[in-house]
């Protein structure tokens, strides 16, 4: 396994590849794996035939105040897991060669994605994620990329990028990892207190009290996001980031839940955000 720091080499390794007649496959992570993202690697092991993961924590996608200083990082455990999964070169690059100028051009998504759920509170949150996501397609070359829909919003501007501004890249999407118990895995995980750990299972619960209640006839969004904010209410110290009812294809609001629907919420416990959702068909 080869492991890659500098922009350059990235690239003309990944050329290597194509020439080679290799379809290459790329995982973009910011690190400190767990299942989520190693399910993700097995997929493109299995789809492609040179597998470069991606390990950068990108500073223009948090927000002032936010967790870049104390995002858990654990490069040499990281690369022992991505030996085992088979990869064929991670890259690490460092923040001053992904951003050696003080100013940068930026891939802005189109607002009706971008300005709803994580974009609401994290302004400028997506452009770091478009902008970064569009440098290692034209640093690592990939022909497939894999992005997981526990980040459903980010999947859903990603697939629109990659439409609108033509990258040759073909995006395959992952199914949401999750605990025994329900919460979706994240690198963030690490930040929750063992009470806060427990509680935190309410963002799934909730979800699929949701998902019963469509099934049971609920039509009305309003209805369904206000059972899931009474459930999570009864959580001592939960605090709703939002709770939102969406078409699961472009992010339209819904006038009545309707063929495929995104049911999507983010939760605060102390300073820990923690995201979920659920697709559901009606
Ligand atoms: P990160 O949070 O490290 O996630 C990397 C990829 O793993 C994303 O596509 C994410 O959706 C996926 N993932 C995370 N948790 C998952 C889970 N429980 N089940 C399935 N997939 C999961 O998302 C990012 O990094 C960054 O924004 C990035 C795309 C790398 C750009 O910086």
């Amino acid at each position: 396994m080869q492991v890659i720091e500098s922009p350059q080499e990235m690239q003309n390794w990944s050329r290597a590849q194509s020439r080679a007649g290799f379809r290459i496959g790329l995982v973009p992570t910011m690190g400190f794996l767990h299942e989520g993202h190693l399910s993700l690697v097995r997929k493109a092991r299995e789809l492609c035939d040179a597998v470069v993961v991606s390990i950068f924590v990108n500073p223009i996608q948090f927000g002032e105040g936010e967790d870049y200083d104390r995002y858990p990082r654990d490069l040499s455990r990281d690369l022992g897991l991505l030996q085992k999964e088979g990869v064929d070169a991670v890259f690490t690059p460092t923040v001053k060669s992904m951003y050696p100028e003080k100013e940068q051009t930026t891939v802005e998504p189109v607002a009706g994605m971008e300005n709803k759920m994580c974009g609401r509170n994290r302004p400028g949150h997506f452009r770091g994620v478009t902008t970064v996501v569009s440098k290692l397609f034209n640093i690592c070359l990939p022909d497939v990329a894999f992005f997981g829909q526990k980040d459903a919003q980010q999947a859903l501007i990603i697939e629109k990028m990659v439409r609108d501004l033509n990258f040759p890249v073909r995006i395959v999407k992952g199914e949401i990892i999750r605990e025994p118990d329900g919460l979706a895995m994240s690198s963030r995980n690490v930040y929750l207190s063992p009470e806060d750990r427990e509680k935190a299972t309410v963002l799934y619960r909730s979800l699929l009290m949701a998902r019963d209640l469509i099934n049971r006839g609920e039509r009305e969004p309003s209805r369904v996001r206000e059972a899931m904010l009474e459930m999570i209410k009864q959580v001592n110290g939960a605090q709703v980031d939002y709770v939102e009812i969406y078409n699961a294809f472009d992010l339209s609001e819904l006038e009545e839940i309707r063929g495929q629907v995104l049911l999507a919420l983010a939760v605060r416990f102390g300073t820990t955000r923690l995201i979920d959702n659920l697709l559901v068909e009606v």
